[in-house]
C-alpha cells in the first residue's frame, strides 16, 4: 500500500510495508480512537464571529483575552501556555503562548486522522491537466512519518535547518510537515531560484541536509533540479546528504551526498513520535528580497504562526469545512507556506498543490482546473490575472465555475481593470474579491467575505484583520490619526502571525522593522485611508521592486557590476502591464567595452537569470546616470522618466550632468518605440 502511495505522491517502485506504531505514542493514538494527546486544554468557546466590528474590536483591545481563547480552542498542546503573550516592540521583544509545548504537524495531521482518516487533504494538480492525485489525512500522516523518521536516520537534530527544494508535491508537502514533527526547522527555496540563489541561502542557514527531486516538470518542460543541487552543493561544504525524490523516471547522476528518500522511507516506520515544541521555538526560516543585497532568513515561530495561519485562512476565506481550497501559489513562497499548507491543513481541509503555470497547456488552464476539482476558494497573483485577461473571456467561460464562492489577490497591488475582470468574469459578479494585503507570515489587512453585507471596493485592501492595528506615520514618525490621508503603513502592536527575527541578524530584523518608528512596527509599505477608513496600499516606500508578486532588492541586480562591460549601474521598478513592476536597468558602460545595447541587454538578462533567478531578469538597459554632485545617483529622476513621467522631473538643481537626463529621456523614448513596435 505504501508503495502505491510513494508511487501517487512521486514517482518510487519501492516495496510496501505497513505501519507499526508503538501502542500508546501519539501517532498510535491518531490511528485509533483513543485520545490524542495527554493533555486536552479546556476549550473556552468564543462567540462566532457575528459581529465582526465588535469583535475586531475585542481583538485590538484585549489581546489576551482574545488570543488566548483562540490560542486554546484552536490548537491542540502538549503543555498548556501560562501566559498568552509578552510582547513590547519598542524593546523588539515579541513572545506568544508563553510555557506552552505543542506539535505543528500534530495539529495538522493527527487530530484530523484522529477524526476523519479518509478525508482528502491534498490534491496535487500536476503539471498535466487530469492527472491529480489525492491524499488523504492518514496517508499524508503516514509520508510525514516515514520521512520524520529518515531525516532522524540521516542524523538530522531537532534545531537542525534543513533545506527543501522541491515544486509543489505531496512530498514537499511531507517534507515540511516532517522537520516540524521532529523539530527541526525547514527552509524551502523556491525551485526556480538559481545554483548560486540556493547556495547563498543553504550557506546562510548552515543546512546540513538538502531535499530535492530528480527533475522537476512545469509548464510542459522537464527542470534538472538535481543538477542545481549538485552545482550549489559545490559551493557549500557544510552540506552532508541531499535526500532526493524520484519525480520522473529519468535517473541522475548519483553524487556519493545523495540519498533515494523513497527507498529510504520504506524501511522506517510509519509512525514517528512527534516532538514537543516551545510555543517560540523555530518552526521556518523563509528567505526574502531586503533593500540590501543579502536575502534574509525571516524566522517564524511555531504557535503563533499556525493559530494565525488558520485564523486568517478560515476567516479571510470564509472556508467552510467541505470546501476545496485552491491557492495556486508555489510553495516555494510565503504564500504556499501559510496558504496552501499550514492554515488549509491545521483546519483540517482540503488544498490544492498547483504544480503548473496558468497558460499550459492553454490559458483555460485555471478554470478547467477549477470546474475538474470543484474548488471553492481560489487564491492566485495579479500578475496571472492581468495575463489571462489578455487572452480574453472565452477561455474563462468555456469552464463551469459555478463551485467558486471567494477569489482571493495576493502579494502586489491589484489594478482596477485586473479587479472588474476578475470580479465580473471570473467571478460572475458572485464572488466577492478579497484583495489580501500582508508580509511573511498571514494575512493583515483583507475583506472578509465571512462577514456578510460589508462593502469591498475594487483594487483595496480594505480592513485590518483581528488583532491589527494599522497605523500612518508621517515622514518625522508623527501618527496620522485622521483619515483621506496618504502615509507608511505601520502596526502598532505585535501579532501573532508576524516573523520573529532574521536568522543569524537579529540587529538588521529591528533596522529594518522595528526602529524606524520606534514603536511599530514598520511595513515599508505606504498607504492611503479613505474617508470611510477603508485602506488601499500605494507601493513600497524603500528599494524594493515587486516584480509579478516577488520582491526583489535593487541592490542584488546592481551586483551585475562584475559583468565585464559594465562600470555602474541603477536599477528602478518601473510599471509593467502584466507582471506589475519590471525592472529597468540603467547601466554605465566601460569606455570601449566593445557592446550594443542589444547585446549587453541580452548578456545582462542571461546573467541575472543565472544569479537570482528568472522573474528577475531587466527589461530594458540604457547607458548614462544622472548624478548629484556630491556623487549619488538621483533615482527620483530616473523613476520619473521610466513611469514616462519626464515632465514632471522637479528640482534638479543639485544635478551634476544635465545632458545625461536628456540622453536618458532620449533613450527611454527609442526603446519604448522599439518595444511597442515588436
Ligand atoms: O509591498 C507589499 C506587497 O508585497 C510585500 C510583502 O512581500 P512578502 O513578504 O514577500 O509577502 C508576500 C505575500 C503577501 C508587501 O510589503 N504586497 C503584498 N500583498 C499586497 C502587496 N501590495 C499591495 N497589495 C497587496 N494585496
Amino acid at each position: 500500500m505504501m508503495a502505491r502511495l510513494l508511487a501517487r505522491a512521486c514517482c518510487s517502485k519501492a516495496l510496501p510495508r505497513g505501519p507499526r506504531c508503538p501502542p500508546g505514542s501519539v501517532t498510535a493514538r491518531a490511528w485509533s480512537n483513543g485520545p490524542l494527546t495527554a493533555y486536552m486544554p479546556e476549550a473556552i468557546a468564543f462567540p462566532k464571529p457575528k459581529d465582526h466590528q465588535g469583535l475586531y474590536k475585542v481583538s485590538v483591545e484585549q489581546g489576551d483575552a482574545f488570543w488566548g481563547a483562540l490560542g486554546r480552542s484552536r490548537l491542540t498542546w502538549i503543555t498548556p501556555f501560562h501566559s498568552v503573550q509578552d510582547c513590547d516592540l519598542r524593546q523588539g521583544r515579541v513572545s506568544w503562548f508563553l510555557g506552552g509545548q505543542l506539535n505543528v504537524s500534530v495539529n495538522c495531521l493527527d487530530r484530523h486522522v484522529h477524526v476523519a482518516p479518509d478525508k482528502v487533504a491534498l490534491i496535487w494538480e500536476k503539471d498535466e491537466p487530469g492527472e491529480e492525485v489525492q491524499v488523504t489525512y492518514r496517508e499524508l500522516l503516514e509520508l510525514t512519518c516515514r520521512l520524520g523518521n529518515t531525516l532522524k536516520r540521516q542524523g538530522v537534530k531537532r534545531g537542525d535547518r534543513v533545506t527543501i527544494y522541491m515544486p509543489p508535491c505531496p512530498l514537499a508537502v511531507a517534507s515540511m510537515l516532517a522537520c516540524a514533527r521532529i523539530g527541526a526547522v525547514h527552509a524551502v527555496v523556491f525551485a526556480g531560484f538559481s545554483a548560486e540563489s540556493l547556495a547563498d541561502r543553504i550557506r546562510d542557514a548552515q543546512s546540513e541536509t538538502v531535499i530535492t527531486v530528480n527533475q522537476g516538470l512545469r509548464g510542459g518542460k522537464v527542470i534538472e533540479l538535481k543538477k542545481t543541487v549538485d552545482q550549489a552543493v559545490k559551493q557549500c561544504p557544510g552540506v552532508k546528504r541531499i535526500l532526493v525524490s524520484m519525480r520522473t523516471d529519468s535517473k541522475v547522476p548519483m553524487t556519493a551526498l545523495d540519498v533515494l528518500l523513497e527507498e529510504e522511507m520504506m524501511k522506517e516506520d510509519a509512525c514517528c513520535e512527534p516532538a514537543a515544541m516551545d510555543s517560540e521555538d523555530m518552526l521556518f526560516l523563509l528567505y526574502t528580497s531586503g533593500s540590501t543585497g543579502k536575502p534574509k532568513g525571516l524566522v517564524h515561530s511555531q504557535a503563533g504562526y499556525l493559530l494565525f495561519a488558520a485564523l486568517t485562512h478560515k476567516y479571510v476565506f470564509n472556508y467552510q469545512d467541505r470546501d476545496i481550497f485552491g491557492c495556486v501559489a508555489d510553495i516555494g513562497w510565503i504564500t504556499g507556506h501559510t496558504y496552501v499548507v499550514y492554515g488549509p491543513l491545521c483546519n483540517g481541509g482540503t488544498t490544492v498543490l498547483f504544480e503548473s503555470t496558468p497558460i499550459h497547456p492553454n490559458p483555460g488552464r485555471y478554470w478547467e482546473t477549477v470546474e475538474r476539482l470543484k474548488i471553492n476558494q481560489f487564491y492566485g497573483a495579479p500578475t496571472a490575472i492581468r495575463l489571462l485577461l489578455r487572452y480574453g473571456d472565452e477561455w474563462v467561460k468555456k469552464y463551469d465555475r459555478s463551485s467558486l464562492k471567494v477569489l482571493g489577490s495576493v502579494g502586489e497591488p491589484i489594478n482596477k481593470e485586473a479587479w472588474e475582470w476578475y470580479f465580473h468574469v471570473v467571478g460572475e459578479t458572485r464572488c466577492p474579491v478579497v484583495d489580501t494585503w500582508w508580509q511573511t507570515g498571514g494575512i493583515c489587512i483583507s475583506p472578509r467575505p465571512s462577514n456578510p453585507g460589508a462593502k469591498i471596493l475594487p483594487g483595496m485592501a480594505m480592513r485590518p484583520f483581528f488583532g491589527i492595528r494599522p497605523s500612518l506615520l508621517d515622514d518625522k514618525g508623527n501618527v496620522l490619526l485622521e483619515n483621506n490621508i496618504s502615509g507608511a503603513l505601520c502596526i502598532s502592536q505585535a501579532w501573532p502571525g508576524m516573523a520573529r527575527t532574521i536568522y543569524n541578524d537579529h540587529k538588521r530584523f529591528l533596522e529594518t522593522y522595528l526602529t524606524p518608528y520606534p514603536g511599530f512596527f514598520f511595513t515599508g509599505d505606504g498607504v492611503y485611508r479613505t474617508s470611510e477608513g477603508y485602506y488601499q496600499l500605494t507601493g513600497r516606500l524603500d528599494d524594493i521592486i515587486n516584480i509579478s508578486g516577488h520582491r526583489l532588492g535593487t541592490a542584488e541586480v546592481e551586483d551585475i557590476n562584475h559583468h565585464v562591460a559594465v562600470a555602474e549601474s541603477a536599477v528602478i521598478g518601473y510599471p509593467h502591464e502584466i507582471k506589475g513592476e519590471g525592472a529597468y536597468v540603467f547601466v554605465v558602460l566601460k569606455k570601449d567595452s566593445g557592446y550594443t545595447q542589444k547585446t549587453l541587454t541580452a548578456e545582462l538578462r542571461e546573467l541575472i537569470s543565472k544569479k537570482i533567478a528568472k522573474y528577475a531578469a531587466p527589461e530594458y538597459v540604457t547607458h548614462r546616470l544622472p548624478k548629484t554632485r556630491s556623487g549619488k545617483i538621483m533615482r527620483r529622476v530616473l523613476r520619473k522618466i521610466v513611469e514616462d513621467k519626464a515632465s514632471e522631473l522637479g528640482d534638479l538643481t543639485t544635478l551634476d550632468d544635465h545632458e545625461a537626463v536628456q540622453q536618458i529621456i532620449e533613450g527611454h523614448k527609442l526603446l519604448v518605440e522599439g518595444w511597442k513596435s515588436c
